[in-house]
C-alpha cells in the first residue's frame, strides 16, 4: 500500500513539471462561472495527465476533479477507490506567477479520505500522508502546532467568489486578528492545509470550497494531529464542497477560538 502513495507522489511531481514549464508561455486563460474564477489550458492538461497516469496505478479507481466535467460525486463513488484531483489549486497565483500554486491529489477509500499528496512545483515542496501512517513533508515527519491561538498566525481565505462572503470573512478575520499574531490569505486552500500540518500556521478558514480544494490536505492535516470540520465544527461529509475550519491541535482545544458557526449563519441570512 505504501507503494501506492509513492506512485501518486511521482505522478504529482510529473504534473508539477508541466506546471513549472508553463511559465512564460501562453496560458490560455479563460473565465469560468462566477466572480474571479479562471481556468487555463494547463489546468485541463494537468488533470488529463493525472487521470491517465493515476488510472494506471489503480485501474478500478473512479475520478472526481475540478475540470473536464468530473466535478460531481457520482453514485457508487462511496465504494472502492476514488481520486479527487485539483490539477492546479491556486490558479490565480499561477496566472500571476506567484507562489503558492499546487498539484493536489486526494485518494478516498469507501467514501473517506485515505491518502493525500500536495506538490508545490515552484518551491519543490511535497506533502503526503496515508491514513494511520503520519504526514510528511519531503520525506520528513510533520506535526501541527500545539500552541494556542495567541501564539499562532491564522489563514483566512478571501472567499472571492462572493463579495458578501468576502465581507463576512473580513469580520471573522478581524476577530481572529484581535486574538492571534496575524492574518494571511495564501490563495491555495490545499497548500494552506499543509501549512497547518507542518506547524507553520495555526489554522485556516474559508466559507465555501469544492471537494477537490480539501480532499488531499485534510488527510495530511489530520495525520499531522490537526482537525478539519465545517463552520459549525461538525465532521465533513466528503460528498460535496462546503466551508471548512482547519485547526492545529493547540487551537482546536483553545477556548479563545471564535464561534465560526455564527459567521456562517450570518452569511446564510444575508
Ligand atoms: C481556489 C483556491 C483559493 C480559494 C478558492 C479556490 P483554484 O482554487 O483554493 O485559495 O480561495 O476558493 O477556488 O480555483 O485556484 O483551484
Ligand atoms: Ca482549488
Ligand atoms: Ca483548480
Amino acid at each position: 500500500m505504501d507503494n501506492i502513495v509513492y506512485e501518486i507522489e511521482l505522478a504529482a511531481r510529473g504534473a508539477g513539471e508541466i506546471v513549472r514549464n508553463a511559465h512564460g508561455l501562453d496560458l490560455g486563460i479563460e473565465n469560468k462561472e462566477g466572480r474571479a474564477n479562471f481556468v487555463t489550458k494547463y489546468d485541463t492538461m494537468v488533470q488529463d495527465y493525472l487521470v491517465n497516469r493515476l488510472g494506471k496505478i489503480l485501474p478500478d479507481a473512479r475520478f472526481l476533479g475540478e475540470e473536464s466535467g468530473l466535478d460531481q460525486f457520482q453514485s457508487g463513488a462511496d465504494k472502492g477507490y476514488l481520486f479527487v484531483i485539483d490539477p492546479i489549486d491556486g490558479t490565480t497565483n499561477f496566472i500571476h506567477n506567484m507562489h503558492p500554486h499546487v498539484v493536489s491529489i486526494g485518494l478516498f477509500k469507501d467514501g473517506v479520505p485515505w491518502a493525500g499528496v500536495v506538490y508545490a512545483p515552484a518551491t519543490d515542496e511535497l506533502f503526503s500522508a496515508q491514513k494511520g501512517q503520519g504526514a510528511y513533508e519531503n520525506g520528513c515527519r510533520i506535526h501541527s502546532s500545539t500552541r494556542p491561538l495567541s501564539e499562532n498566525i491564522m489563514l483566512v481565505g478571501s472567499s472571492g467568489f462572493s463579495l458578501e462572503a468576502y465581507s463576512i470573512s473580513q469580520k471573522m478575520a478581524f476577530e481572529f486578528q484581535s486574538k492571534c499574531q496575524g492574518i494571511r490569505s495564501l490563495g491555495s486552500s490545499e497548500y494552506s492545509l499543509c501549512m497547518i500540518a507542518s506547524g507553520r500556521v495555526g489554522g485556516y478558514t474559508e466559507m465555501r470550497l469544492g471537494l477537490w480544494d480539501f480532499a488531499a490536505g485534510s488527510v495530511i492535516l489530520e495525520e499531522a494531529g490537526g482537525t478539519v470540520t465545517d463552520f459549525y465544527r461538525r465532521p465533513l461529509t466528503y460528498r460535496e464542497g462546503c466551508g471548512i475550519v482547519a485547526l492545529c491541535k493547540g487551537i482546536a482545544q483553545d477556548p479563545q477560538m471564535p464561534d465560526t458557526g455564527a459567521y456562517m449563519t450570518l452569511w446564510s441570512q444575508a
